[in-house]
């Protein structure tokens, strides 16, 4: 099959959350089943600045865009996988972040951006390039790929189209007034189309539009049907459950592997594990914390905003204090959440240290450094560090909800007896309930025994993108059967 992976961010090339991730490991988990998949996202400033090798291959005239646009192709480091950059300087061509300015709100004219992004994603998947090149699918991704599919439904001989939602949180909504500048065709202002509630909604163009609708884990594909994780959408989309899969993600173990891992202080495996306390030491070391084999070590990797549960993190600081544990915090994000993690520093110098920004290498070497991950998520469509904290023997503490519930085994001693227990969960959104799941965890770490169980199982667990690649090309496949039985019947 020739499968288009459209995607506004892909890992190594551009990164700001898991969806990079996913863009950038699971189409080579696809091409290594002999797929021909080949990813397209925006020629950002600083993917053009890298050092990859990118040739333009074609010039496009957009409707609706200014000024031409150009096609550059390259490779995906490390693999046959080719890369199309929309090069569209006036919309891509700036410093900082995909999405958001400086000062963190979101640039004035993403919709403009994503719309001129979607056009070009439209012409690839129409070869209206002159590439040479078709795919039978379009495989697009969270809202700013997501007017693809309506723009292809309105063409005689277009792929088939499926829409992964990453996060149902990030909409693309806007007002009238910046449809209107946007060019697209008038009709897709309609309730029964991309309006939704007076705004205009670019995810909407994927859930009503696409062939298929996925997301990233089953238990987040039920969540979405229902009042308080739909944000309004939940009945459309139970309206579409029939053509509604949740697959769980994978991981690339060949970028998150202790046991190959060159930003780490020592790289160590399940045998190994005495070495997974060097890092420990050289992590308290780097955060200037005391250095101490016995103190447990809490982490936290992520961006700070509401979804994450940081809040609910930063009201038991005290108790972490008072239990003389330590925690670790990497992210950025909300500037209440920065501040108050800054003061919580201030406060606690002994116990708490946090780096606010973005660092990927640190990233790592706080996987491979402490005892244990927090991710106290209010919604987690899939979540990711959940999963690298077990390959990393880094027990996690998560909310039972989306992702988090798929993929972790709380403790409790009948998993501890059939040595499935991989983590520890908690449902209420509270503190208290947070801090229920710590202290159940300090109990556990204090018995060196149970708790090497729990890391060595964590360890073993197999999230590799070979079972999940392998539901994505079977639902393609299923996608593109059913067009030809649909074709059939309505000739
Ligand atoms: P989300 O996509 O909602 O942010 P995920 O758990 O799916 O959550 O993925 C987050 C990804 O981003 C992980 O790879 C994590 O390591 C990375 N990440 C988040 N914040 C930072 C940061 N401040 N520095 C480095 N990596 C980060
Ligand atoms: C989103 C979700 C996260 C998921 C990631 C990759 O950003 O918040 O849960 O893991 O996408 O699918």
């Amino acid at each position: 099959m020739k499968i288009l992976f459209a995607s506004s961010e892909a890992h190594p090339m551009i990164k700001t959350g898991g969806l990079a991730d996913v863009a950038g490991s699971l189409p080579r988990a696809i091409r290594k089943l002999r797929h021909d998949i080949r990813i397209v996202i925006p020629a950002y400033q600083s993917v053009l600045k890298q050092t990859g090798k990118y040739t333009l291959v074609a010039h496009l005239d957009l409707e609706g865009v200014k000024q031409p646009v150009r096609i550059l192709a390259g490779r995906l480091p490390d693999s046959t996988v080719t890369v199309y950059l929309v090069d569209s300087p006036e919309h891509f061509d700036r410093a900082g972040n995909p999405y958001t300015m400086k000062q963190g709100s979101a640039w004035p004219d993403n919709a403009e951006r994503f719309t001129a992004f979607c056009r070009a994603i439209e012409a690839l998947a129409l070869n209206a390039a002159d590439l040479n090149w078709q795919p039978d699918i379009v495989h697009c991704n969270d809202w700013q790929t997501a007017l693809v599919p309506p723009l292809l439904q309105r063409h005689h001989h277009h792929p088939v189209t499926l829409f992964t939602i990453h996060n149902l949180a990030y909409q693309g909504l806007f007002d009238w007034k910046v449809f209107k500048n946007l060019e697209l065709p008038a009709d897709f202002w309609s309730t029964e189309a991309l309006e939704f509630h007076n705004q205009f909604s670019f995810i909407k163009g994927g859930l009503v539009f696409a062939d298929w609708i996925t997301t990233v884990s089953p238990t987040y594909a039920e969540e979405i049907q229902t009042r308080t994780y739909g944000y309004g959408l939940e009945g459309l989309i139970r309206h579409r459950s029939n053509n509604l899969t949740g697959i769980v993600n994978g991981v690339d173990y060949g970028v998150w592997n202790p046991g190959r891992d060159p930003f780490i202080a020592a790289q160590y495996n399940i045998r190994s594990l005495t070495d997974k306390l060097k890092n420990k030491r050289a992590l308290q070391q780097h955060f200037e914390l005391p250095v101490a084999d016995t103190t447990p070590v809490f982490a936290v990797i992520s961006r700070l905003v509401e979804q994450k549960g940081i809040d609910l993190i930063l009201e038991i600081v005290p108790k972490l204090v008072m239990h003389r544990a330590q925690l670790i915090v990497l992210g950025s994000g909300d500037s209440k959440l920065e501040t108050a993690i800054q003061s919580a520093v201030k406060t606690y110098p002994q116990h708490v240290a946090a780096h606010i920004g973005y660092d990927e290498p640190l990233s790592h070497h706080i996987e491979a450094g402490a005892d244990i991950f927090l991710m106290p998520s209010r919604f987690e469509p899939c979540g990711l560090n959940q999963i690298y904290s077990q390959r990393y023997g880094t027990v996690p503490i998560v909310r039972h909800t989306g992702g988090l519930a798929d993929t972790v085994t709380d403790t409790t001693p009948a998993s501890i007896a059939a040595k499935t227990a991989t983590g520890f969960s908690f449902t209420p959104v509270t503190a208290m309930a947070l801090l229920g799941a710590v202290e159940r965890a300090l109990r556990y770490y204090q018995q060196p025994q149970v708790w090497e169980q729990l890391v060595s199982t964590g360890m073993r667990q197999d999230f590799s993108w070979r079972h999940s690649a392998q539901l994505y090309i079977d639902l393609y496949k299923k996608i593109l059967a059913q067009r030809v039985v649909g074709a059939g019947t309505s000739r």
